[in-house]
C-alpha cells in the first residue's frame, strides 16, 4: 500500500496560524522585556524578571530560568518553578550539551535524549539557549514544559531573540 499515512506516522506539524500566532508573542515579549529591563543593568534582578516573564507568558511552561557557568559546571540561577538540581557538569544534560556546544537545543521528548537530567519527572520536553558574551558561553537559558514535543523552531527563534535582548540589557561579568 502506497500513499496511505497511518495515524501513528502523523507528527505535530505547526500549521502556519500557529507560526504567526508565536510570532507575534514573541515579538510582544521582546518588546515588553525590553520595558521591563529598561534603567537596570543588574544580572539577578534582570535573570529573575525574564524567567517570570518567560513563565507567565509562554503557555503549557512549567519551568523557566538560569543556570551560570562557574568554571566546569553550571550552576543554578534565577528561574520560576518548582526547586531544581543546583550543579550540572559541562558537556551533561541538556543545559550541559547546550553550553559545552555553544547551541540552542531543542529536546522533543526528553526521556530520548541522553543523559536528560530529571529536576522534574513531569517534564516532557526542554529548550536551553546558550548566553554567548564575548564568545564565550557565561550561561544557559532553560525552558520546561510537560507537554510533548512543546518547542519548535518558532520558539527557538523567539527565546534566542529574546536571550538577545536579555544580554543587550544586563551586565553579566559571570566567568
Ligand atoms: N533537564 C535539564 C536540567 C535542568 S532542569 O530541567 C531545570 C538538563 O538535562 O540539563
Amino acid at each position: 500500500m502506497t500513499g496511505a499515512l497511518h495515524s501513528d506516522e502523523v507528527t505535530a506539524v505547526p500549521t502556519l496560524e500557529d507560526a504567526d500566532a508565536k510570532r507575534e508573542l514573541y515579538a510582544a515579549l521582546a518588546s515588553e522585556l525590553s520595558a521591563l529591563l529598561m534603567g537596570e543593568r543588574d544580572f539577578v534582578a534582570n535573570a529573575a524578571n525574564f524567567s517570570s516573564l518567560v513563565y507567565h507568558r509562554l503557555p503549557d511552561v512549567h519551568w523557566a530560568g538560569f543556570y551560570v557557568r562557574r568554571g566546569d559546571e553550571l550552576v543554578l540561577g534565577p528561574f520560576q518553578g518548582r526547586p531544581a538540581c543546583v550543579r550540572i557538569p559541562l558537556g551533561r544534560g541538556v543545559c550541559g550539551t547546550s553550553a559545552g556546544e555553544r547551541r540552542t537545543v531543542v529536546v522533543q521528548d526528553v526521556h530520548e535524549f541522553p543523559g536528560h537530567i530529571a529536576c522534574d519527572p513531569a517534564s516532557r520536553s526542554e529548550i536551553v539557549v546558550p548566553l554567548v558574551v564575548d564568545d564565550h558561553v557565561v550561561g544557559v537559558f532553560d525552558v520546561d514544559s510537560p507537554v510533548l514535543g512543546r518547542f519548535d523552531s518558532e520558539d527557538e527563534a523567539g527565546l534566542e531573540a529574546l536571550v538577545g535582548v536579555f544580554l543587550q540589557r544586563t551586565s553579566t561579568g559571570l566567568s
